[in-house]
């Protein structure tokens, strides 16, 4: 006699987690748009040609800088909370994990909210899949699902979403990395899919505001790691689109603009030349800059504010002792 065993997590893939490829309903010509940005003046490409195998693993050393606070403070802010935090998340829910890269924050929260569904949302595809391959084995109860997207242009999660509630996962103040307007127009997406699912929340870490030297180590560190990750975004569009930046034509720059309550980083020409661009030359003076990164930096009330403005109707926030940094239970 044969008995069926119950199984509680969706057969998937023998695998134990799926990916699915996102691409936006809108084609767009991602190559024009590099170019058209690296010709206009000042010259400017996204953040997310930051993110290549090479660039991921950068960042992963970045965190553990000593000058760079933001991971082991909301590390240590999400310790210290924890029990609080996951009574606000729930249990059993959908958890989303926007940004996901190596998985390593949401991890730590599985256990605390057993989900009954985990989505790892990122622009980064060879990252969420051995990520996903790392965890699936120790949450075999867990449907996994790797979602490969670029959710910096538009958050399309539909058809992806199940009933029941969500729960958005948003660390390590990347939102900070969207312009105050844009942040809005992101938050309201996420804040959309909470219709028609009550009991839905977004859990998010914010950087504040600070005095300037402080900043101004953190993303132009003593080892030169931040250098090494914004240099490394030429090699990114080198390989990607054809073109043909000189390493050593470049420099890092990264500060706090303290007017306009954001960290800035460039790459500055160190002499005269010209890049290829595809069939366009682009020549660079030297002390030329490209703009490459915003991180913007958030009192609480003002991120508060921000959160009414896209939707949401009520909320919690854990500040860290010396008010550095908060994380926001949004409902
Ligand atoms: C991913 N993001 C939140 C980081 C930040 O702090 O803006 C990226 C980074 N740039 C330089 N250092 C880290």
């Amino acid at each position: 006699m044969s008995s069926a065993i119950p199984l509680k997590k969706p057969v998937t893939d023998p695998k134990g987690y799926r990916v699915v490829h996102r691409t936006p309903a809108i084609e767009h010509d991602e190559r024009a748009d590099v170019i058209a940005g690296l010709l206009a003046n000042p010259a400017r490409v996204s953040p997310k040609y930051f993110y290549d195998e090479l660039g991921c693993a950068l960042y992963g050393a970045i965190c553990q800088l000593p000058e760079y606070y933001p991971t082991r403070t909301e590390i240590a802010l999400f310790r210290e909370h924890r029990a609080e935090i996951a009574e606000a998340v729930g249990q059993g829910g959908q958890f989303i994990d926007l940004g996901a890269g190596d998985c390593c924050k949401a991890e730590g929260w599985l256990p605390f909210v057993n989900p009954k569904r985990y989505l790892a949302v990122d622009i980064a595809g060879p990252e969420v899949e051995r990520s996903l391959a790392r965890m699936a084995p120790d949450f075999p109860e867990i449907e996994m699902v790797g979602v490969v997207t670029d959710f910096s242009r538009k958050l399309d999660l539909d058809g992806l979403l199940e009933r029941g509630p969500v729960t958005f996962f948003y660390p390590g103040s990347s939102i900070g990395n969207f312009t105050p307007t844009e942040a809005r127009v992101f938050l309201s997406g996420v804040r959309r899919y909470f219709d028609g699912r009550p009991g839905s929340g977004l859990l998010i870490g914010v950087d504040g505001k600070k005095e300037k030297a402080r900043l101004d180590a953190a993303y132009d560190d003593a080892l030169g790691v931040t250098a090494a990750f914004n240099r490394n975004a030429l090699l990114h569009l080198n390989s990607k689109f054809g073109f043909d930046f000189v390493l050593d034509g470049f420099v890092h720059r990264g500060f706090y603009n303290e007017p306009q309550g954001r960290v800035e980083m460039h790459l500055e020409a160190v002499r005269d030349q010209t890049v290829r661009l595809g069939n366009r030359v682009r020549p660079f003076a030297k002390g030329e800059r490209i703009h490459t990164e915003n991180s913007y930096k958030y009192q609480p009330e003002t991120f508060v504010a921000l959160l009414k403005e896209a939707g949401f109707a009520s909320g919690r926030t854990w500040t860290s002792p010396g008010g550095e940094y908060s994380v926001y239970f949004a409902a």
